[in-house]
């Protein structure tokens, strides 16, 4: 029929209508920020930092998160670093971490003068697990870091037994899982510090950048603050800056975006996890092309994009020509998400040249990354962008062009 040739072959797209925007921003940051001009300009002093503003957003960030404690800082990047940092970790031990990640989910360990070593994923995952964790501890492993990709939480809490039993801190990595949760408690709660990014793609932001550390005891909080702010004396008294420290603060118009986003966060977790039931109930899971990968028991993913394995056993065609088909068709995905494997860049290569690896204090021993289960994850699966504004309409149109591919490309 005419109407299922793939738009590939110069059939009609599925998706024959432009996508609706995020529509990320409103009246409600515009507000925040001219609230904050006003009363610069009134007072004739600018805005600063470790400021109203901040407070009240650490307050309420904390309160979404159960309880406990947050500080506003200027990427996700630098809250995976401070967060390291206020661990004071021994330079040169190692740091686990798991193999899909953003580079800046990796780099602060070597920033810090110590050495990443790279765990695989659970089979089927893009995330670590407990037995891949546990299989790189050695008796230099200082601390982990746990990544929870896409939205999807790791096996947390089967992570965390293997964390105490060694006596490890964790370091959540909560970049692209905002919300979160397994057994109904967020992630970023569970380790030592759960670190997020506020950048401008993520489920909610600061601005163009941001980011956010969490903490259960107020002990680790004012660790964290002085390590994110020049070693300044938070929480004693009669003390000068008491560390080395670089300057990784959130500033006031930061945390007034930060403020107003947060309160749309539920609901655009909510729209994101409605879209994605809706392609469940047209039937993505019977597609004979698509393997809907599973979840650790208890996990609620908040979807920053939709993980789809390709039964490759099943179809005509590889992965690449898959994607090119389902791209073609309208559907906004990424068809491979390889620079998220930060130890395959140029930076990690030949790194026994490098510092800190090549240090004589360093006591392990380079080898290569061996990551099997995260390649094949990588080499199975695209990923299906998901927004909050969509809703039937995009689901219609999605489901269409995948049931087209499966029509077309099913041995
Ligand atoms: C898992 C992970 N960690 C860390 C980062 C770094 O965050 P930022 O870009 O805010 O520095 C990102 C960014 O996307 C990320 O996805």
């Amino acid at each position: 029929m005419k109407k299922d040739k793939l738009a590939i072959n110069g059939g009609t797209p599925a998706v024959n209508f432009p996508l609706k925007p995020r529509g990320h921003f409103g009246e409600e940051e515009q507000a925040s920020v001219l609230r904050l001009f006003s009363q610069a300009i009134r007072s004739g002093y600018a805005p600063g930092y470790n400021g109203k503003e901040e407070d009240a957003f650490c307050k309420e960030f904390a309160s979404y998160l159960g309880g406990g404690y947050a500080d506003g800082v200027n990427s996700g990047t630098n809250s995976v670093f401070v967060a390291l940092h206020a661990l004071d970790l021994p330079p040169f031990s190692e740091v686990i971490v798991g193999p899909v990640t953003d580079p800046g989910g990796i780099m602060p360990i070597v920033m810090l003068n110590c050495i990443p070593v790279v765990a695989d994923a659970e089979p089927g995952s893009f995330n670590t697990g407990a037995a891949q964790v546990e299989a790189c501890i050695t008796p230099r492993t200082s601390a982990i870091v746990i990544p929870h990709i896409g939205g999807a939480p790791a096996d947390i809490k089967a992570i965390m037994k293997v964390a105490k039993k060694h006596k490890l801190p964790v370091v959540e990595d909560c970049a692209q899982a905002h919300g979160a949760s397994v057994d109904g408690k967020k992630v970023g709660t569970f380790g030592t510090y759960g670190a997020f990014s506020l950048m401008f793609g993520k489920h909610f932001c600061a601005g163009g950048q941001g980011g956010a550390i969490f903490s259960n005891t107020e002990d680790l909080y004012f660790k964290e603050r002085r390590a994110a702010d020049r070693g300044k004396p938070f929480g004693m008294d009669g003390h000068t800056n008491v560390r080395a420290a670089i300057n990784c603060n959130m500033d006031e118009f930061g945390a007034a975006i930060a403020r107003a986003q947060l309160k749309k966060l539920p609901q655009i977790i909510a729209k994101r996890q409605a879209f994605v039931q809706m392609l469940i109930r047209r039937g993505i899971g019977n597609l004979k092309s698509i393997t809907i990968p599973k979840l650790p028991k208890g996990a609620e993913h908040t979807y920053w994009w939709w993980r789809l394995e390709l039964n490759l056993e099943n179809l005509k065609v590889d992965k690449f020509e898959y994607c090119k088909a389902l791209a073609a068709e309208g559907v906004p995905i990424n068809p491979h998400y390889i620079g998220a494997l930060p130890w395959k860049q140029e930076w990690f290569q030949n790194r026994e040249k490098k510092h800190p690896w090549n240090n004589p204090l360093y006591k392990g021993k380079v080898t290569p990354v061996k990551c099997p289960n995260a390649e094949e994850a990588i080499n199975r699966c695209f990923l299906l962008m998901v927004e909050e504004s969509w809703g039937a309409k995009e689901a219609d149109a999605f489901y269409k062009a995948l049931a087209k591919l499966d029509a077309a490309f099913v041995k």
